[in-house]
């Protein structure tokens, strides 16, 4: 078992926030003796989807799974990406509509379908876009335009030798026209200029459209893991 106060998220939604991490031996009830004693509000319980605990936890009312959650992973190496004509980097502070794009990308996210963090849903996701924008969650955020709209944009990190897409959304009146696709070619074009040969994407099984997208791009699953929220009070 791994506990860990989350700091960023208690002071963001306002409650004290855990993360743990269950794993098949871990006694549920002792957990819960140790998250009472620090005066819990709220911890984000994950588990690998193969163990046997989840068993366990389907005996507690108060934890309730919110996301089935799908690690996507491509190899780039032996692969060659060219830059993607009509693709542009931004770094600006992003307008009302940009907003709206970013939060499109998060519908399917345990943030937007738990009613106790819901109201902060939109927020987190503005947040998101604007602190890649500035470049503190992100190293690069591509765009498409049409005339002044956005039609679409991706946000990228490079971490511990792996590209990471962070948030990608297609404006709805321009989706499947390959702008994803596009943006996911320049993003690889990007981590290759940079010798990074292992892309990876996080999703949720029930983005039905967004798991289709992946696999159609040659993402292949590499994580599966299920993501409950306990709530104390
Ligand atoms: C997922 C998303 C970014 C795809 O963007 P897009 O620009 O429409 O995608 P593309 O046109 O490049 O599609 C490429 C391929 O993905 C697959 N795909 C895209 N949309 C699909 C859909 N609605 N159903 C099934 N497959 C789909 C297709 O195989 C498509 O290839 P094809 O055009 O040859 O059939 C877009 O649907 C979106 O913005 N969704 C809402 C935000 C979101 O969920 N973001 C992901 C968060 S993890």
């Amino acid at each position: 078992m791994e506990l860990k106060m989350l700091d960023w998220d208690s002071s963001f939604f306002e409650k004290k926030i855990f993360s743990v991490q269950l794993n098949n031996d871990d006694d549920i009830d002792e957990i819960e003796f140790h998250l009472q004693k620090e005066n819990a509000d709220l911890a984000y319980v994950f588990i690998p989807l193969s163990s046997s605990i989840s068993k366990k936890v389907a005996d507690y009312s108060n934890i309730v799974l919110y996301d089935h959650k799908l690690t996507y992973k491509m190899n780039l190496s032996g692969k060659d990406f060219q830059a993607v004509e009509n693709v542009e980097e931004v770094d600006a502070s992003p307008n009302d509509d940009f907003i709206s794009l970013a939060i499109s990308s998060g519908t399917h996210s345990r943030f937007a379908l738990d009613p106790s963090l819901n109201h902060k849903f939109e927020e987190l996701y503005a947040l998101w876009l604007i602190n890649s924008l500035n470049k503190k969650l992100a190293d690069k955020v591509f765009i498409t335009k049409h005339k002044d709209l956005i039609t679409s944009f991706i946000t990228c990190k490079i971490k511990n030798e792996v590209g990471n897409i962070g948030l990608i959304a297609t404006h709805e009146n321009h989706r499947g026209k390959s702008l994803g696709r596009n943006l996911i070619n320049q993003a690889h074009h990007w981590y290759l200029q940079n010798n990074i040969k292992v892309s990876e994407v996080v999703t949720q099984k029930a983005n039905k459209i967004a798991c289709a997208f992946y696999e159609n791009y040659g993402f292949q699953i590499s994580k599966e893991e299920l993501v409950y929220h306990w709530h104390f009070k």
